[in-house]
């Protein structure tokens, strides 16, 4: 067993988050060095997993490759990802894993995560970052649920699940991080429940060992650059969801002006299943 006693970011890492910042528009150059990075909060939760080298890993809610290029990396693992977005994103996750050199290490799987295409199969790890907040954007809590069971499904006995995201009512403790979560949940309807209604799930499924822990990722924006941040996100058009800017920065600019704006802190679940 290894324990990452410090995160020390890869080589393979650090060519990927170069390639992003470097194609970056320099207007968004702290948009983009935000989420690459995240303050360092993926570093943070592989911190936390004690699992072997050469671990078999299922990162669900895959995104743009982060946690899987972490996680690969410093476990020399196998990664198995999954996310229902194909498209794009997953020719994004792929182009990283090369620049990474973690091509023979990560395998990516479009697909759902609440009816994960695996049988037979059983995982060392399962592990999430930022992905359940938008299981429930997408699909509600109905599919949270099915989430966080076929998670268990799939991990072997003793295995290790953890499970991050900063989009819990907790996770938000000073001011300026109310309000980015405010105007997350108000405007672009993206929240979790409270971690004791996910953990409660987790237990049912038969996780035990359970522990919670908190990382705050140490973001603050001023003015100027939460108005990017937000920009960022109506450009996106999330799930091709459309959103008036103009009319939510009126909204928000002297709240923000008055608090400024934080990410709020990463709350991690973490446990063992049963034997
Ligand atoms: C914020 S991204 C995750 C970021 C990523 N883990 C990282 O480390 O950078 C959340 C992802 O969850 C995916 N997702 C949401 N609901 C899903 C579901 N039911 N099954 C699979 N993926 C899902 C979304 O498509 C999205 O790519």
């Amino acid at each position: 067993m290894r324990h990452l006693e410090e995160w020390r970011v890869s080589d393979g890492v650090q060519s990927v988050r170069d390639s992003w910042i470097s194609r970056s528009p320099p207007d968004k150059l702290g948009v983009t060095k935000r989420y690459v990075i995240f303050g360092e909060a993926r570093g943070w939760l592989l911190s936390q997993l004690e699992v072997p080298n050469h671990s078999l890993i299922l990162d669900v809610g895959f995104g743009r490759g982060f946690l899987a290029f972490e996680s690969a990396s410093a476990f020399e693992a196998h990664v198995v990802g999954i996310d229902f977005l194909g498209g794009e994103q997953v020719k994004i996750a792929i182009a990283g894993g090369r620049i990474a050199n973690l091509t023979n290490q990560i395998s990516w799987v479009v697909g759902n995560a609440g009816a994960m295409p695996f049988r037979g199969v059983q995982f060392d790890a399962v592990i999430s970052f930022n992905a359940l907040q938008d299981v429930v954007l997408t699909g509600g809590e109905e599919v949270l649920r099915r989430v966080l069971k076929e998670s268990l499904r799939v991990l072997r006995p003793g295995g290790v699940l953890a499970f991050a995201d900063n989009g819990y009512p907790e996770s938000s403790l000073r001011q300026s991080q109310k309000l980015y979560e405010l105007i997350q949940r108000r405007e672009f309807g993206v929240g979790l429940p409270t971690t004791r209604v996910v953990s409660n799930e987790l237990e049912n499924q038969g996780l035990t060992n359970m522990t919670e822990l908190r990382y705050d990722p140490s973001i603050s924006m001023d003015e100027k650059e939460a108005k990017i941040e937000i920009k960022d996100i109506v450009d996106a058009r999330p799930f091709g969801k459309v959103f008036n800017f103009h009319s939510l920065w009126e909204d928000y600019a002297r709240q923000i002006s008055d608090t400024g704006l934080s990410y709020p802190e990463v709350l991690l679940i973490m446990g063992k299943r049963k034997e």
